[in-house]
């Protein structure tokens, strides 16, 4: 075999970090990025199965998939009560660019109109029995609660702390975004079992000798709680996340998680008219939960559909593992939780074969 001179190996790596990046779509990343990347050469394939609708469609015709085109143009041929929960991350009332289109901040008495012109042609989507879930932050909040009110039973206001963004100078750091919870009408499904936490106890109290309210796995005590509608163990995805895009405000697949576990069955049909990278339906995939996503820019929705792809093999959700739901940088502790459920599940096997 000839051995490459030092020159020639020093230009066979540059050759290579090349392609790499000349495959990528993100430039110059860094090697413990794990932001998702769509080559070009993939994207035939995921176009594919994205639709575009131009007439009346049944249920069967859309049923978890993404639809590319712009809401405004979808929404008058789409079935009416299919949904049983309505997850919607509308760009909020400040300008940004979404890929191609940039949203402009507007007076809150435009964004409430604007609103408005979708939100009452959604009502027709749903059963009776559904919930809606519309998120907002301090500047869009006031506009969605008046254009909820209209037409929903406001249930709460959920905010959630977003630990992400440099500090400002002349202004308090924006670190909170929250999401209205709203329902059709009074039967509605609300499971808090399912999204109750599991957090460390600081200063377990003892009545008698006898743990009071916690519980002990190995050295770590904790306790499990019902949620409340303060929400501070949320994650924007970063970088090294590997549920990261580029996209400028995916929501975290944990937070989708909580709502859609609280307020869906396994089959439902959820649906997303602001999908982005498909958060919502990579999680719905992933919870066995059916799924209608509407996106008006074509990479995302192309994103999207690489995010499903993945979730045939990849069905974790950080943050949230053997059905609980962890705090911020609990990494060590999921870990020692799972290896102790891994013990006590080869025990039980044990005891199984013996039986
Ligand atoms: C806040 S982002 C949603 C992010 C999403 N929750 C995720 O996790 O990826 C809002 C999205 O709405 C899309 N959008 C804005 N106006 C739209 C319209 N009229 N029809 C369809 N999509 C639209 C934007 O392109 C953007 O991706």
């Amino acid at each position: 075999m000839k051995t490459k001179t030092q020159s020639e190996a020093v230009r066979f790596v540059e050759d290579k970090i090349r392609s790499m990046r000349d495959n990528s779509s993100l430039k110059g990343k860094a090697i413990r990025n794990r932001t998702i990347e769509l080559s070009k050469k993939e994207m035939p394939t995921y176009k594919k199965d994205l639709l575009k609708i131009n007439k009346k469609v049944d249920i069967k015709q859309i049923l978890n998939k993404t639809i590319s085109q712009n809401v405004f143009q979808t929404m008058d041929f789409l079935p009416s009560a299919f949904v049983d929960l309505l997850f919607i991350d509308p760009p909020y009332n400040i300008t940004k660019t979404f890929n191609e289109n940039c949203f402009k901040e507007m007076s809150i008495n435009d964004y409430a109109k604007w609103m408005d012109d979708w939100l009452k042609k959604m009502v027709r989507f749903l059963k009776p029995t559904a919930s809606i879930y519309i998120c907002g932050d301090w500047r869009s909040s006031a506009a969605v609660q008046l254009v909820c009110e209209k037409h929903f039973k406001i249930r709460n206001r959920i905010t959630f702390e977003r630990e992400k963004g440099r500090g400002a100078k002349q202004n308090w750091k924006n670190n909170s975004e929250d999401i209205w919870f709203c329902t059709l009408s009074n039967d509605y499904y609300f499971n808090p079992e399912a999204v109750k936490l599991k957090r460390k106890v600081l200063a377990p109290y003892r009545e008698n000798g006898i743990a009071k309210d916690w519980m002990q796995d190995d050295e770590t005590k904790y306790r499990w709680t019902y949620p409340s509608n303060v929400w501070t163990d949320i994650t924007i995805p970063f970088w090294s996340m590997s549920e990261n895009t580029p996209h400028p405000t995916q929501k975290p697949e944990k937070l989708l998680a909580k709502i859609i576990l609280a307020s869906s069955k396994q089959g439902d049909v959820i649906l997303d008219p602001f999908a982005g990278v498909g958060t919502t339906g990579v999680v719905a995939k992933k919870l066995k939960r059916n799924f209608v996503m509407i996106e008006m820019d074509e990479t995302y929705c192309l994103y999207a559909q690489k995010r499903l792809a993945m979730a045939e093999s990849e069905s974790t959700i950080q943050g949230y593992s053997d059905g609980v739901f962890w705090e911020r940088n609990a990494l060590s502790e999921i870990k020692k939780s799972s290896l102790l459920l891994d013990k006590k599940r080869e025990v039980g096997n044990r005891f199984k074969i013996l039986g």
